[in-house]
């Protein structure tokens, strides 16, 4: 199985849907380490029960100084012998160097279906903009914030009586299922190719 790391920062529902995924015996990866760069992170907790690998970096202490974080955080990567990173609701936007450090190796969820509404406030702006179809994106992480290439993607329809929370909500619940799917097949390209 493949060794991944879940990063996250707060609550955790995505990564709890790849720690279900991961508990299945035909699963292709198994959790090596949840990170959080917020010690408080409800998520960290959920992890900590399942019986995870948890460490907290927090960010705060470093200041201004974001590389030293990031080597902070690829050092635990590295001690925990992790393949693949799982970006789950992690709200730091990485520099080159952790970029370049997991080149390929480095997912993440996105609630949107990108290129659409990249950033924040995705469900917000794809209602301002009268989107019919919404939905979530799992990409591969490069320099370019929320820009990687796509490795998968679920829609949802925007309702007329949509609030950010409904349509987030409706999102979400693509979100717990595309992110396992994705991962899968992700580990199973490396298996072919390796
Ligand atoms: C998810 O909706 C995820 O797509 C989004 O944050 C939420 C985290 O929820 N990620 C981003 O906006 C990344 N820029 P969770 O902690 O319950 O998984």
């Amino acid at each position: 199985k493949h060794p991944i790391a879940i990063l996250i920062s707060g609550r955790g529902s995505n990564m709890r849907s790849l720690i279900d995924a991961c508990a299945q015996p035909d699963y292709p990866a198994r959790i090596a380490l949840v990170l959080s760069n917020r010690p408080d992170a409800p998520g960290l907790e959920t992890a900590r029960e399942a019986g995870l690998n948890t460490v907290a970096i927090d960010h705060k202490p470093f200041g201004k100084d974001r590389a030293a974080h990031e080597r902070a955080v690829n050092a635990a990567l590295r001690d925990a012998g992790v393949e693949i990173v799982c970006l789950a609701g992690y709200m730091r936007v990485l520099t080159p160097y952790l970029v370049h450090a997991w080149q390929g190796r480095m997912l993440n969820i996105h609630p949107s279906l990108l290129p659409a509404f990249p950033g924040l406030h995705t469900h917000a702006a794809a209602i301002a903009a009268g989107a019919s179809t919404h939905g979530c994106t799992v990409h591969l992480v490069t320099d370019g914030v929320d820009e990687g290439p796509i490795l998968g993607q679920a829609d949802v329809p925007v309702l007329k009586d949509d609030s950010p929370d409904t349509l987030a909500a409706r999102v979400l619940s693509q979100e717990h299922v595309l992110y396992p799917a994705v991962l899968a097949q992700f580990c199973e390209t490396l298996d072919t190719h390796q």
